[in-house]
Order: structure tokens, then sequence, then C-alpha cells
């Protein structure tokens, strides 16, 4: 998964969330049906059929019950049935606009990790690694420096190549002038999913072969918009419409408050929301998305032959990080990819082709600084809650620590999680808890790939 910044991670964490809740749903509903269905004696288990009674099946059993309603039929409203329980005895958080059991857990696991990344750094018993992974944490917990230093840390990423952006050109002065000749799409797309671990457009990673599970593959689909869905883009509801003005006017004081023009500001950001529209348009809606029309496998030339417009195989290679997947490294047009959304990749080209390269930059940059919002002074911070307060109702910030634990996680994922589990498992279990780690963040994926077809809509949404 990509660890991304924390709007960012917001957005992706409330479709995270509604997915979790398809994990939850799926997971505790299978086993709640069964419950149910032997409970009404629609299912007898063969008399010598053993019941685990251990005191972790016992557990277990509680748990998923204490999850399901019961009184409520489960033909009737599915999603009540598997959930009442669960939103009875866990409201949600007021800083959170959704929330289900992948979040609760990862509250105690953020806990945890706070107690052990405040922890004094020891050069004796702290690999260097854990060093640098409580470093970064007490450098984001320092709030005087935030605010001190306040615009200056994104301003010096907004002057260099190819980070520069437009809107601000005229304030920033001549050395963060943006040109028109130097910008290149598939370096600005490349170094933004590369470094800052932020899909624009294109969303490329590595996962198992749907059909041949023990193969890893290159993908290629579409990627979020700014907003979580392609409805809040499209829709004339009254809601859909709010989403689009908070969405707008956020944008143009953001760039405002980094210096830019309001007037200027307010056209280049106009321009950036109607790109993000068109997009909106052309991604193929979630109840397109089956796992058999996204399963197209071709090797990167055929790929090239089917949308000229890219640079696939320059693209790829620069995302790439061949630290992690050494194999991939000489990587060549005849590499296979499976390009799960062909014709939305179509009309993607057809549509960046006629935009002006300035609304392109305006856009692709938008998306690093909004990435970036969280670890800037706190007036870039209570300007966005003003917007996420229309979008997801969120009326508080989420404490600093919280925000630095995340940011410390994505920055160093693999430090993290050692670190949890080497404090919190014995060494035998340690060995378990990897492979179970690997297994949920697996299915994780694969469910953000989205092949729960059974789920209706009104319980997807929710
Ligand atoms: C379970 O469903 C019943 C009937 O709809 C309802 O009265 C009750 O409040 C629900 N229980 C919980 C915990 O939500
Ligand atoms: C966040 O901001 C602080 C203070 O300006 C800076 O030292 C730190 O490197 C920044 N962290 C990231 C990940 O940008
Ligand atoms: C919303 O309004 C716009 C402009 O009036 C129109 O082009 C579009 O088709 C409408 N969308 C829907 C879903 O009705
Ligand atoms: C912003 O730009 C417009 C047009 O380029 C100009 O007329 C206006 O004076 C500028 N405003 C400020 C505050 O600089
Ligand atoms: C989604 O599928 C339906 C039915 O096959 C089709 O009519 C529609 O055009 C598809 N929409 C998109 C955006 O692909
Ligand atoms: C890509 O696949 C096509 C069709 O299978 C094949 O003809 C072509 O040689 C392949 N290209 C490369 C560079 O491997």
């Amino acid at each position: 998964m990509e660890g991304e910044m924390v709007p960012e991670a917001r957005r992706a964490a409330s479709k995270a969330t509604r997915i979790a809740l398809g994990v939850f749903v799926s997971g505790t509903v299978a086993l709640g049906a069964v419950l149910f269905l032997v409970s009404q004696g629609l299912i007898k288990f063969h008399p010598k059929q053993q019941y685990c009674l251990t005191s972790e099946c016992i557990e277990a059993a509680a748990a998923i019950l204490s999850k399901i309603n019961q009184s409520v039929d489960p033909c009737e409203n599915f999603y009540r049935f598997a959930c009442d329980g669960w939103i009875y005895n866990h409201p949600i958080p007021e800083d959170m606009s959704n929330y289900g059991v992948y979040p609760w857990l990862r509250h105690n696991v953020d806990l945890k990790l706070k107690a052990l990344l405040e922890r004094p750094i020891s050069k004796r018993r702290d690999s260097e690694a854990v060093q640098k992974a409580k470093i970064l944490y007490a450098s984001c917990m320092n709030e005087n420096k935030i605010e001190k230093a306040d615009v200056k840390p994104l301003l010096s990423i907004l002057r260099h190549s190819p980070f520069r952006w437009p809107v601000l050109e005229s304030n920033i002065g001549p050395e963060g002038q943006w040109s028109e000749r130097r910008f290149s799409l598939v370096q600005a797309l490349a170094t933004l999913r590369g470094q800052y671990s932020n899909s624009v457009f294109i969303r490329l990673y590595v996962a198992a072969d749907d059909k041949i599970s023990n193969r890893y593959i290159l993908k290629l689909d579409q990627a979020s918009l700014s907003l979580a869905s392609r409805e809040d883009y499209l829709e004339n509801t009254t809601e859909a419409k709010a989403y689009r003005d908070a969405f707008l006017q956020f944008m143009v004081d953001t760039a405002v408050l980094l210096g830019a023009n309001a007037s200027r500001a307010e056209s280049d950001m106009k321009s950036v929301l109607k790109l993000e529209v068109k997009i909106a348009e052309i991604m193929i809606p979630y109840e397109n998305r089956t796992s058999e029309v996204m399963y197209n496998k071709m090797n990167i030339s055929e790929l090239s032959a089917m949308i000229p417009q890219f640079d696939w195989l320059g693209y790829i290679k620069k995302v790439i990080d061949t630290r992690l997947y050494p194999e991939l490294k000489d990587i060549g047009p005849s590499e296979n990819v499976i390009v799960r959304v062909p014709q939305y990749f179509k009309d993607l080209f057809r549509i960046l082709e006629n935009e002006r390269k300035k609304t392109l930059a305006n856009y692709l940059v938008w998306r690093m600084v909004y990435s970036r919002l969280f670890n800037l002074s706190r007036r870039f911070q209570y300007r966005w809650l003003e917007f996420s307060r229309v979008i997801h109702g969120t009326t508080t910030l989420l404490p600093q620590w919280d925000k630095c634990v995340d940011l410390v996680e994505s920055a160093l994922p693999y430090v993290v999680g050692k670190m949890f589990v080497h404090a919190h498992f014995q060494e035998d279990k340690k060995e378990m808890m990897e492979e179970l780690t690997e297994g949920i963040r697996w299915a994780f994926i694969d469910m953000l790939e989205k092949e729960n077809d059974w789920m209706d809509a009104e319980t997807k949404r929710k």
C-alpha cells in the first residue's frame, strides 16, 4: 500500500474504512451468518463435530456475537445485522469521519507506537534505523519549530523543478518561475509517486497476478482524486455542489496562504477543478470494476502501442523502487503488466493532450501541497479543518502525536513494524505475527482492488 501524508491518507483512510468495513463485514458475517443459521437450526453439524471450546475460540465467538444484531433479519438488512453491535459499542470519534474495526485496531497500535517512539534514544540498544525513526518523530513533535518555519520548508520544495507551482509564479521570485518548456508530465508524475507516494492519474503498484497467485506483477489502475468519490464531482445534488465549492475555496485559500495573488489563484484553481471533473467523468465506476474486465495482461510494448502518448516504460522505471524489487531492475518492453482500466487510460491521455500544461502543473503540484499540509503550521491546518468540516464533518484536528506516528510509519514502514513486533510479541510468536501481518496486508490490498462484488451498493457506501 502507498504510505501517504495525512490528507491523502485521510482520504485513503475514508476509502480504506469503507473497504475495511467490507473486510469486516465479509469476515464477521461469514462467521456470523453461520452462527445465525446454526442458531436457527438451519445447519446441523454432524454429532461428532468437535466444538472449539478453548478460551481463544470462546473469546472470538463472543467478539463476533458482540458485533452482530441478532434481532435484525440478515435478509432484510445485512448491514445492520452485521454491524449494529459494533456501531453501538464504538461511536465515531470526533476527529474521524467514519470508523470501523480497522481504524479501531489502528488506534490501539498507534498508541503503542507512540510510547515506543517516545522512549529516549539508546545508542547501544537501538539500531540505526530505530534511532532515525525516533529522531523523525521528535522533529515532527517539535511544534514550535514547525510554527516558526511556517511556509519555508514547503516553499523551498516549490521553488524547484518539477514542483514549481504556476499559481505562485508572480509572487515567489524569479528563481521559482514555472516554465512550460521545461515541464515534463512523466517526470512530475514519477517524482510524485516515487518520492511522495502520491498516485495522481495513474496508480502503479506490484501485486500478485490474479490468475497465477504466486507470481508478482506490475499493475496499472486509475488513481483517486482530491475528493473521495467520483460522484462528488459529477452529481448535481446540493451536497455535491457544496463539496465542490468548499474544495475550490480551500485550494484558492491554500495557494493564497502560500503567497499567490488571490485573483490569479481563483482562476487557476477553477481550471484545476474543471480538470478533475473531466477525470471523474472517465473513471470506471465501481460497478464496472469486475475482476474479469480488469484483467488485461500485456507487455509494456503492447501498452505503448495502445496508448502511445505516454512514455510508460520511462515512467515505470522512474517509479519502481529497485531496492525493494531488485528483480525489476532490468525491466524492459517485454515486461508484462496488468492494465486494469484500458479505456480509462485511453480517455485520460486524450484529455491530458488537450489540456493546458499550466493547468496540469497546477494540478499536480496542488496534489503534492495537499499531501503535505499536515506538516505545516497551524494556520494551514485550521484552514484544512474548515474544509474537512464541510466534507467529512470533522470538528477537531488529530492530536500532533497521532499525525507524527502516521508520518513516521509512512516514511519508515518496515522499521516501525519491526519495533512494534519486537516490543509486543515474544520471540516464538514473531514469525507467526509477521506471516499474519503479511497476510492481512495482502488481503487488504486485494480488497483495495475491489473484488467484493457481492456487496450491494447501499452497503458498500456505508
Ligand atoms: C438491534 O435491532 C433491534 C431491532 O431493530 C433494535 O431495537 C436494537 O436497538 C438493535 N441493537 C443494537 C445494539 O443496535
Ligand atoms: C516537517 O516539518 C519540519 C519542520 O519544518 C521539518 O524539519 C521536517 O523535515 C518536515 N518533515 C517532512 C516529512 O517533511
Ligand atoms: C449536472 O449539471 C451539469 C451542468 O448543468 C450537466 O452538464 C450535468 O450533466 C449534470 N449532471 C448530472 C448527473 O445531472
Ligand atoms: C493580482 O493580479 C491582478 C491581475 O494580474 C492584479 O490586477 C492585482 O493587482 C493583483 N493583486 C495583488 C494583491 O497583487
Ligand atoms: C458500465 O457498464 C455498463 C453495462 O455494461 C455500460 O453500459 C456502461 O457504459 C459502463 N460504464 C463505463 C463508464 O464504462
Ligand atoms: C509483446 O507481446 C506481443 C504479443 O504477445 C509479442 O508479439 C511481442 O513480441 C512482445 N514484445 C516484446 C518486446 O516482448
